[in-house]
């Protein structure tokens, strides 16, 4: 379908010849949501920049612009705001048929990219044998939203786990575990991931204590890396091991990834190097190989370096990515590089970044985004921690909203007397649970920190999951309570806008291909969010002043269409947010 953006641009690019002559065919109208809603729905901004370039007043502008416009099946007369705004009000019987194009589009006027176009997302991205930790599920739950979103818009995604699989605590933790439980490194099974945790730990102690270990630590690495066959069969009995408790957690996120971790880039590292030498952009500083970074300076004022080669010869995280940003660009064919981390890796991004379009590795026509997020914190405002004190597993922490949500339900059917099976308890409680850490995440502004809340997360009014998990429950429950098929209400169909929560609900249904279009451009999944939150309240205004099934027709179909509506937008925002619906909960 045509949306209403679309068509509105058409008719101002038209006045806009008519106008100003034929040079004016290519100039962009602005024409966009309105910002203060008591002017109109939308605005075109177009005057002010024209009135620049034509010196002329803006408002003037603005009303000769007017005087060329037919919009007259669109809008009610335009009028002008402010310095020059285009304020634009829709008429009732134009939104109708919109809403009917709307009801009859599978995709809901949320139209395909015309040029097939690859992305890659690099999200989630944990440590091998360290914990995976909130800051990574974070990354999971933002990452995961951004590759659904993307994906419906007709990109082709390649979702990438950058597991850190090769750094220097496998040197640590082989020594380590050598010395106290030989068994490990050659046994599959013979660990838990919990104990791989604790062993790291107890390795980096010895590392910081004891210069011996720590010599025998970065044998063990250099023996790694050159490919020995006893260590290479360590290392993996160790990834698989923590890979088994990420996919536990991937499992019950119902999230899907490639993994491929820093390791598969080991045979790029080297060429790296000589290409940037080769290009002269390597300088030796303090027995390291760096790049000279524009824009970034030590605490003196000096430019800082990316050091892409240690003393000792290894490699670092920076040149890992130099190699990954080169194969996903040569191999992968990516156009568009999507990292999700937090706000804390940004300079590395950005540094990393300028290095690659130093060196050549990064043409223009590549985008590179850094996607950063704040810190996970507690209702105490600190670090999220156990009650007793502890770091939170990612698991320990799924499980408890799992069980909050349980907890609640269980209660609620009590108090409603209602019987359920275990089964329709399970269910309801895991998508609850699962669904309110999901979206009091991506309801936050990315880039702020954010408190984590089992209450607040779960609260049943406000912009929380079971909020809008209630909102499509419900419409579905009038379908049943009225024996209606959502599916069979007939295509042609008329429908009708009389009550004014009625107008407020429709007009807001016809936005979200907008929404969507906005978070592809800013990345920021809390717009979605809050389209979503305020489609339900209108959803619920509406539904409160206008009875549905009681109505006489052709009203009660027409309301029953906006009731399937208003459940196919939920059900496809949530989706893209990561999130199922319930028909019953
Ligand atoms: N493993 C890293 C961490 O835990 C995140 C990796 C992000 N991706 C990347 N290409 N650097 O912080």
């Amino acid at each position: 379908m045509t949306s209403i953006n679309e068509q509105l641009t058409h008719e101002f690019q038209d006045a806009l010849v008519k106008s100003f002559g034929e040079n004016f065919k290519e100039v962009d109208p602005q024409v966009g949501l309105a910002r203060d809603l008591r002017h109109g729905d939308y605005q075109a901004n177009i005057a002010l920049p024209l009135g620049k370039k034509l010196s002329k007043k803006p408002r003037e502008i603005a009303q000769i612009i007017i005087n060329n416009l037919s919009l007259d099946n669109i809008c009610e007369t335009p009028t002008i705001g402010g310095p020059g705004f285009i304020n634009l009000k829709l008429k009732t019987s134009y939104l109708e048929t919109q809403l009917k194009s709307l009801y009859n589009d599978q995709r809901l006027g949320i139209e395909k990219i015309k040029n097939f176009s690859k992305v890659i997302v690099d999200f989630s991205s944990p440590n091998i044998a360290k914990e995976m930790h909130v800051g990574h599920l974070r990354s999971t739950i933002i990452g995961d939203c951004i590759a659904r979103t993307l994906e419906f818009l007709g990109y082709q995604i390649l979702r990438l786990n950058h597991v850190g699989d090769w750094g220097t605590q496998f040197g640590m933790l082989i020594t380590y575990l050598k010395e106290v439980y030989p068994d490990a490194l050659t046994q599959p099974d013979a660990l838990e991931i919990g104990d791989l945790v604790d062993f790291y730990k107890q390795s980096k102690k010895r590392f910081d204590e004891d210069k011996k270990f720590q010599e025998a630590a970065r044998e063990a690495v250099v023996k790694l890396q050159s490919g020995d066959a006893e260590s290479r069969k360590a290392w993996q009995l160790l990834c698989d091991q923590s890979r088994r408790e990420f996919q536990q957690i991937y499992d019950r996120l119902e999230v899907k990834l490639t993994e491929r971790g820093e390791s598969f880039y080991n045979p790029y590292l080297d060429d790296v190097i000589q290409s940037l030498d080769a290009q002269e952009i390597l300088e030796k500083d303090q027995g390291a190989q760096c790049v000279f970074l524009e824009g970034f300076t030590n605490k003196s004022g000096d430019p800082l370096p990316l050091i892409v080669q240690k003393s000792d010869g290894g490699y670092n995280y920076a040149t890992t990515d130099l190699a990954a940003l080169r194969y996903r660009i040569k191999e992968d064919e990516a156009k568009r590089i999507i990292y999700v981390t937090d706000a804390g890796q940004s300079n590395h991004f950005a540094q990393v970044f300028q290095v690659a379009k130093k060196a050549n590795f990064l043409p223009d026509t590549i985008e590179v985004t850094h996607v950063p997020f704040g810190l996970v914190k507690g209702e105490d405002g600190k670090k999220l921690k156990t009650r007793s004190g502890e770091t939170i597993k990612l698991k320990d922490l799924l499980d408890e909203a799992i069980n909050y949500a349980r907890k609640d339900l269980e209660n609620r059917l009590q108090s409603e007397d209602r019987q359920e099976s275990e089964d329709f308890i399970n269910h309801v409680a895991q998508t609850v649970g699962i669904s309110a850490v999901k979206y009091a995440d991506l309801s936050q502004n990315r880039i702020s920190d954010y408190i984590f809340s089992y209450d607040k997360m779960l609260a049943l009014q406000g912009n929380t999951a079971p909020y809008m998990l209630y909102a499509y429950a419900r419409i579905q429950s009038i379908s049943r309570e009225g024996n209606i098929d959502y599916e069979n209400l007939g295509e042609n169909r008329p429908i009708i806008l009389e009550d004014k929560t009625e107008v407020e609900l429709g007009k807001y249904l016809l936005q979200v291909s907008e929404i969507i279009k906005e978070v592809e451009k800013t990345l920021l999944p809390n717009r979605l969010c809050d389209y979503l939150y305020e489609l339900s309240k209108k959803f619920n205004r509406f539904y409160e002043n206008c009875p549905v099934l009681k109505s006489e027709e052709p009203l009660k179909t027409s309301r029953l269409l906006l009731c399937n509506l208003t459940a196919r937008t939920l059900k496809l925002g949530l989706s893209l947010l990561g999130i199922s619906v319930l028909e019953r909960m």
